[in-house]
């Protein structure tokens, strides 16, 4: 054999060696390769933008059960309920307020319905300072009290605000207390906190068992 054959032979045999390697990485006779982790989607429940709870005039304006709020429909004009105490200065709470769970502050510090109530007339709000408001215009009541938040809620600190950043572009809507804090028990519950962003990297995952290889940031 010549030179040129023999170069000619080596080159053939080295295309036949990376044919047989392409054949072999794209057939993977072995199996045991990698895929890649499907991307899982994010429960709707976190995407979802409705406030906590729904509030009295939230109720009115979705037209949904507002019986609770009708007062006299239980109540008689000149009776003012009479509250009771158990001995722990929690109230006693009437078998038709069983919706109603009284925890507003550690030690029962707040619970006597007419320091917002107002006892002479049910369906109105007292504050402390003796302004009436109605059941659904209950920010200045928990402002009454809780002066720093209510300050931090009014410029948009404390609560949520959407709409227009620029006020004169479009409206804004601001969140009233009640749609997030329960007035009778408005500490929050400890809440499942939303997945982080997914990286969108590849996860190797092993094809049998099914353990990714890399902490997947879900
Ligand atoms: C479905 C009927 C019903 C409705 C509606 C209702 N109440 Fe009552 N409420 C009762 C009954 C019954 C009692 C216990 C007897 C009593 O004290 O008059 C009671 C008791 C109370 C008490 C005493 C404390 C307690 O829990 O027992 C307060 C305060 C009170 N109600 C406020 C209100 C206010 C404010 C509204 C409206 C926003 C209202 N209720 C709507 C039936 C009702
Ligand atoms: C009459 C005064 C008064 C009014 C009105 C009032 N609060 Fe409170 N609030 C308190 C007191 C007192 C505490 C307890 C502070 C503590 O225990 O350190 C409290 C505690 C809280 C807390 C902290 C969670 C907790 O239970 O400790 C939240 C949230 C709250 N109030 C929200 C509201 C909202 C919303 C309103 C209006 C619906 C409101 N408050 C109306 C007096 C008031
Ligand atoms: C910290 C102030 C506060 C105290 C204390 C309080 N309430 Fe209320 N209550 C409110 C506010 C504010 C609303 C309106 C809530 C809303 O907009 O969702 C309300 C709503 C209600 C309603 C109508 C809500 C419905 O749809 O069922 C009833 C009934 C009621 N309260 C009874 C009571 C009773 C009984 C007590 C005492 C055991 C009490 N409240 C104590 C602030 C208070
Ligand atoms: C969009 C929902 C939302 C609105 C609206 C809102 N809050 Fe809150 N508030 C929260 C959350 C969430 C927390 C934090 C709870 C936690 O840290 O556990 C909180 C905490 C608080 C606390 C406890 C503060 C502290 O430092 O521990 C008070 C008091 C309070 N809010 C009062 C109010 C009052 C008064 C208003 C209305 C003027 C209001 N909130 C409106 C969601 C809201």
């Amino acid at each position: 054999m010549n030179a040129a054959n023999k170069t000619a032979a080596a080159q053939g045999a080295l295309i036949l060696c990376f044919l047989a390697l392409a054949g072999y990485f794209v057939l993977n006779p072995g199996g045991n390769g990698v895929h890649v982790q499907e991307v899982p989607l994010v429960d709707v429940a976190f995407t979802n933008r409705a406030t906590a709870r729904m509030s009295a005039a939230e109720v009115i304006r979705t037209e949904g059960d507002a019986s609770g709020q009708d007062c006299y429909a239980c109540h008689e004009r000149d009776k003012p309920p009479k509250l009771k105490f158990n001995p722990d200065q929690s109230v006693v709470n009437a078998k038709e307020h069983m919706d109603i769970t009284m925890g507003h502050g550690s030690h029962n510090r707040n619970n006597n319905c007419f320091n917002c109530h107002n006892e002479t007339n049910l369906e109105l709000l007292q504050t402390r300072d003796g302004k009436e408001l109605k059941l659904v215009d209950s920010a200045p009541l928990c402002g009454s009290c809780h002066g720093p938040t209510y300050r931090d809620w009014e410029v948009g600190i404390h609560g949520r605000t959407s709409g227009y950043w620029k006020r004169d572009a479009g409206p804004f809507e601001r969140q009233i207390c009640v749609s997030c804090h329960d007035p009778h028990s408005p500490k929050f519950r400890p809440w499942k906190p939303a997945p982080g962003p997914h990286s969108m990297r590849s996860v190797a995952v092993q094809a049998d068992s099914g353990h990714s290889t890399t902490t997947p940031h879900l």
